[in-house]
């Protein structure tokens, strides 16, 4: 399904270093020539990228107890979030000819709950295009740091649900995101080094698989979402 616009992904392990790399593409990708004169980049995230995501996104990760949503339930309420994403956010960007840069998307359900949480990957196949409507990225960027190093990253931060579930959980999520990247064609970023290196391994990456008519600088918008500090949206 193509759109005028095109959509960038980042996906990865928590502590992979997403949410940093996201922000500093933000600065440089209206200015680097390759967006079209008049096309705006949004830059959002999932789950919380619209209002009723932020609902979602508080069910998701912040209910604990008697309160805490069954795996099944949490798939359906990331694909709730997707679903109201991508139509309210995604693809009316894309159809406009915007640009949009997305921290995590499919991915993300496929490595958490189901090499995670061990749910039918076919569902959430199935699930996936009925949440995106068949949407998929132009391109992913896989940012790989080892679980370790992600663990070491994240050390002095409050956990949330997820992020809390435990060595053999993330394990198994690590190990989801590898298989995943093999069989949908992302590309891997080595994430582990210094964040001037990646961030300009990601910029490599995106001219090259993303050359278009663009020349004029622009402004970039971008949408309300809790993990990237970021300041409008819908
Ligand atoms: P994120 O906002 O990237 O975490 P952070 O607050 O550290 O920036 O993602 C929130 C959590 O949601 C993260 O642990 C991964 C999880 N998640 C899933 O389990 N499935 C999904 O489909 C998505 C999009 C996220």
């Amino acid at each position: 399904m193509t759109t005028p616009g095109r959509f960038i992904v980042l996906e990865g392990i928590d502590g992979c270093g997403k949410t940093t790399q996201l922000q500093a593409l933000h600065r440089w990708l209206p200015t680097s020539g390759l967006m079209p004169p008049d096309a705006q980049l949004v830059t959002t995230c999932e789950p919380g990228g619209t209002v009723l995501g932020l609902d979602l996104r508080e069910l998701l990760l912040e209910r604990h107890g008697a309160a805490r949503p069954v795996p099944m339930a949490e798939l359906l309420l990331y694909a709730a979030d997707r679903a109201q994403h991508v139509a309210k956010v995604i693809r009316p960007a894309l159809d406009r000819g915007d640009w949009v840069i997305c921290d995590r998307f499919t991915g993300s359900t496929a490595a958490y709950q189901g090499y995670g949480r061990g749910l039918n990957l076919c569902w959430i196949h199935d699930l996936e295009i009925i949440a995106t409507g068949g949407l998929q990225a132009d391109l992913t960027l896989w940012l790989d740091v080892p679980l370790a190093e992600s663990c070491r990253r994240r050390d002095d931060q409050l956990n949330d649900r997820i992020e809390g579930e435990g060595a053999e959980f993330l394990d198994r999520v690590e190990d989801g995101f590898l298989e995943l990247a093999m069989q949908r064609d992302w590309v891997r970023v080595n994430a582990e080094r210094p964040v001037a290196d990646v961030t300009k391994a990601c910029r490599d990456i995106i001219c090259t698989a993303l050359e278009t008519c663009g020349t004029q600088q622009q402004s970039g918008a971008i949408t309300r979402c809790p993990s990237s500090g970021s300041s409008t949206g819908p």
